[in-house]
């Protein structure tokens, strides 16, 4: 590597922004992204998480871009988190990997015919960023343990670090407009009547903590599948900034996985203490302070179906028109076998046709959509699975099952249609007689609220989860994770 690539690819972290974008030489840049931070404090101490100004969290930083070492570990403020811009290096020789310019090579500037469409995408993504850490603004008042609460942060400063990572594209390459939609960025709030976020998912509450593990499963995921899908873009600082958040991303999933099996683990050992075999039995494990299994089910089957809603509708023109463009491809594009234009390819999508359920060819374009769709269910599959081991292990007998493709949808193919989680067609009368069958009932949300009890002191976990088998950063347990002063 030449001397100049290395200069690139080294993060300034003296600067006010660290950054491996060489600010230092971009004034006009600098000066606009200087003038956003102040605000974006703001929207933090306004929106983030409440009360916690002054605790002190032990977090992970990224201070470079080396797969190999690019974070460090310590406790800091999180209004003095350093949120930096951080981009993969960059690949010399890039061509565009799909579409109809397959072949050029990648973007650095933004082309001018794909302007709106590009901007439209980045902003949709970064949207979802400060939404999330805005509905998890409450939760560390109820953490149930400060290892918890520290994740909770550290998925929060990242979720802030995506919109950093967003607005700096927007900033750089999209001119007054681009400026203006960083300012909007602030400006929207999850849930609000008049400015809500721009996804559905993303306006939904989470409530408690067993909600918080399973959107960081489930929706994280989703936006894994996005930034993996953003990655292959032929513009190539977005595909350089998705490759690097998807490094921080893995960490939210693992926290919604292990947070969900950790769960399980503690209904299973209080249910084998007390001599439960019933895992049906839901009065008996509620009397244990823990939560039961058709419970979670239902915790499952709500956030796979919301989560599923963000995929969009299965054939969509513009998703065609994106990948066409070379804005937006598949996942794993560069492993698929195929000619990555796809004019004359199909795919299976699935849907009702007079009540029935039927499996049709599209074209491969048009389905782009549904494609990413089942690679996100594939994708979620893994983690249910090992769910399901720590149930059998335990010697219960009882199965978690992501819900069918259809199930609870208000986007898509299956919109108009009531579908069973097992994929059964059915009336709405039956949906009606049936729904607190597979959702969560406000019975059964008070029922887990009444668990949410915070626990502050070293090494101390609510009766309703089990402790981490390891802590953070090889730290044990009872490490601890925030000082509250
Ligand atoms: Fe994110
Ligand atoms: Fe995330």
């Amino acid at each position: 590597m030449s001397s100049v690539e290395d200069a690139i690819v080294e993060v300034n972290y003296d600067e006010l922004i660290p950054n491996n974008v060489d600010l230092a030489n971009d004034a006009r840049l600098k000066k606009a992204l200087e003038s956003w931070h102040p605000k974006y404090i703001d929207w933090w101490n306004e929106a983030g998480p409440e009360d916690t100004q002054e605790l002190e969290v032990y977090l992970r930083t990224a201070v470079g871009v080396d797969p190999k070492g690019w974070a460090k570990f310590g406790h800091v403020k999180m209004p003095e988190y350093r949120w930096g811009i951080l981009l993969a290096p960059k690949e010399e020789g890039r061509t565009i990997p799909f579409g109809k310019h397959k072949g050029e090579p990648a973007w650095q500037e933004v082309p001018g015919e794909y302007r709106a469409m590009l901007r439209r995408l980045i902003v949709v993504q970064g949207d979802t960023e400060p939404a999330s850490v805005e509905q998890q603004r409450y939760l560390s008042k109820t953490a149930p343990s400060l290892y918890d609460m520290r994740n909770l942060f550290q998925v929060n400063v990242e979720e802030g670090r995506h919109l950093w990572a967003m607005v700096y594209l927007l900033v750089k390459y999209f001119g007054r407009d681009g400026r203006e939609e960083a300012e909007a960025m602030l400006e929207r709030r999850s849930a609000n009547e008049d400015k809500p976020r721009i996804l559905g998912a993303f306006n939904e509450e989470t409530p408690d903590w067993l909600s918080f593990f399973m959107f960081t499963y489930f929706t994280d995921r989703d936006g894994k599948m996005q930034l993996e899908s953003l990655a292959q873009s032929g513009f190539d600082p977005l595909s350089r900034s998705c490759r690097f958040m998807l490094t921080e991303e893995a960490h939210h999933m693992f926290v919604g996985e292990t947070g969900v099996g950790r769960v399980i683990q503690r209904t299973c050992d209080a249910m084998n203490e007390a001599g439960i075999t019933d895992a049906n039995d839901i009065e008996a494990v509620r009397k244990l302070g823990v939560i039961d299994l058709p419970t979670l089910q239902k915790k499952v089957n709500f956030h796979a179906s919301v989560t599923y809603d963000l995929f969009g509708a299965e054939v969509s023109t513009n998703a065609a028109a994106a990948f066409t463009a070379g804005i937006k491809g598949r996942f794993n594009e560069n492993k698929l076998d195929d000619d990555h234009v796809l004019t004359d390819a199909v795919y299976s999508v699935d849907r009702i046709v007079d009540g029935k359920l039927v499996v049709e060819e599209e074209p491969a374009l048009n389905a782009i959509n549904g494609r990413l769709l089942d690679d996100y269910i594939k994708d979620a599959t893994g983690g249910v699975g090992r769910w399901n081991k720590i149930i059998q292990k335990s010697g219960i007998d009882f199965e978690l099952k992501l819900p069918h493709k259809g199930f609870n949808r208000k986007i898509g193919e299956f919109s108009e249609n009531s579908v069973t989680p097992t994929g059964e067609v059915i009336s709405e009368s039956e949906w009606s007689s049936n729904e607190y069958e597979w959702l969560c009932s406000e019975a059964d949300g008070d029922y887990i609220n009444s668990l949410m009890v915070a626990c502050r002191e070293k090494g101390q976990y609510a009766g309703w989860i089990a402790e981490p088998r390891v802590g953070i950063n090889n730290q044990s347990s009872d490490f601890e994770y925030v000082k509250i002063n």
